[in-house]
This record gives C-alpha cells, structure tokens and sequence, in this order.
C-alpha cells in the first residue's frame, strides 16, 4: 500500500517512555513505524537491536519499518524478522553484492529496502532497482536525528521516480512542515520524520501541520 505517509522516527524519543512515545504517535494518526538501528560502526551512534524492536511489536499492531544503519545487515536480518519487522531496509554503502542482500531479505518473507546516503553516487543502485520493494533516499547523512536537509534528496527522488514509477519511495532526514511538500511533489511516497514531530508538545498538531504541507 503505497502512501502517501509520515512515518515517525522514535530516533530521538523519550526512551524511557517508550511504549507511551508509541501510543501517543498512533493517536496522532501515524500508522507504520520507522526504526533507526545503529551499531556504532556503520555510523558513529548506537540506537536499539533486537529486543527493542521484539517489544514493540508485542505492543504495537503498527508496521515496522525498520532501518539498518550496521556493516553488516545479512547478520542481523533473520533475528529482525524474527523479532517483527514488516519491511527491513539496508544501506548500499555497507555491502560489497546488493543484488545478493535484497535477495536473501526477500526471502526472509519481508520488504526489502535499499538505502543510499546523500554521498553516494545514485547509480551504486542501479543493480540492485529491480530486487527491491523500496528506495530510502537519505537527506542527511545516516546516524543523527535533527540534521539539515540536502536538497539532492529531492533531484534523486525526481529521477528514481521517473525511471522507476512503481518503485516506492521514502526520504528520510530533515523532513519538516518546509521540506516535505517538495519531496511530495517529486515522487516520495514515504516521509520519515524524527526531531520535527519528537520535539513538539502536540504530536498530533505536529503530524497534522505535516500532513497539510505534504499535500500542499
Ligand atoms: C538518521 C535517521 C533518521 C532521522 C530522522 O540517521 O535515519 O530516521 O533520525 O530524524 P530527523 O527527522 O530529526 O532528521
Ligand atoms: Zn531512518
């Protein structure tokens, strides 16, 4: 089902209330989850593995989009699915055979997504468009909530669409009321959105601000 949405980051999150953080984005109208898994190595943060998200799937019926910022995702792709994840997305910089990656996700019976940091050149993907179910176009470089938004995010966005028009598409870094109708108008499908939700006193206010600007 091909948005569009906002799918919220609990990136930057009160982790000590975090089924309560949850509740309060499902009231505000989101539907589907997005996970930041970090490693410490892939990039220099540390988030949540396993039984984060294993525990949140016990209290949640939302979608789990969970995204693998690790150097190795093959290692850790069965215990996620295993654990909840609907739709597991790894980053193309992180792996030596993408078209190998995807294929061994999609047959873990999940989505299959593949992420590109705004660094990177867009035909690192070109092998892989056809053994995917998504493309996460970064509009910051992967490992912090609360960065600025690159702007190439929304020319790469422009141009997967127009070769890919079935492809889903999600963005994620630096969406705000600002920024997400532009990434609308080139195509994206899937807006993550962290610190501009996370930082308001009134998620639903938040999501309904964003929701206008996305259509406008
Ligand atoms: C960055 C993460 C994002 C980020 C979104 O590495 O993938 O999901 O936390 O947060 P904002 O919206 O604050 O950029
Ligand atoms: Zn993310």
């Amino acid at each position: 089902d091909a948005g569009p949405a906002i799918l919220p980051s609990v990136l930057n999150c009160d982790f000590g209330n975090l089924m309560a953080e949850v509740d309060r984005l499902r009231e505000a109208g989101t539907e589907i989850l997005h996970l930041d898994v970090m490693d410490g190595h892939f990039v220099p943060n540390l988030t949540f593995g396993m039984p984060i998200v294993e525990g949140l799937r016990r209290h949640t019926d939302m979608p789990l989009d969970v995204h693998l910022m690790i150097s190795d995702p093959l290692a850790y792709a069965k215990p996620m699915v295993d654990a909840g994840a609907d739709l597991l997305t790894f980053h193309v910089e992180a792996v030596k055979d993408p078209v190998d990656v995807a294929g061994k996700i999609s047959d873990l019976g999940v989505g299959v997504g593949v992420a590109i940091n705004p660094g990177t050149p867009l035909s690192d993907l070109d092998v892989c468009l056809d053994c995917v179910d998504m493309v996460l176009v970064m509009s910051v470089e992967a490992g912090f909530g609360g960065q600025s938004f690159n702007p190439v995010a929304i020319d790469r966005i422009r141009e997967l669409r127009s070769r890919r028009p079935e492809l889903l598409l999600e963005i994620d870094g630096g969406i705000n009321t600002s920024t997400i109708g532009l990434a609308r108008e080139a195509g994206c499908d899937l807006f993550v959105v962290g610190s501009a939700i996370i930082s308001s006193d009134d998620y639903t206010a938040a999501v309904s601000d964003l929701t206008e600007a996305m259509m406008s």
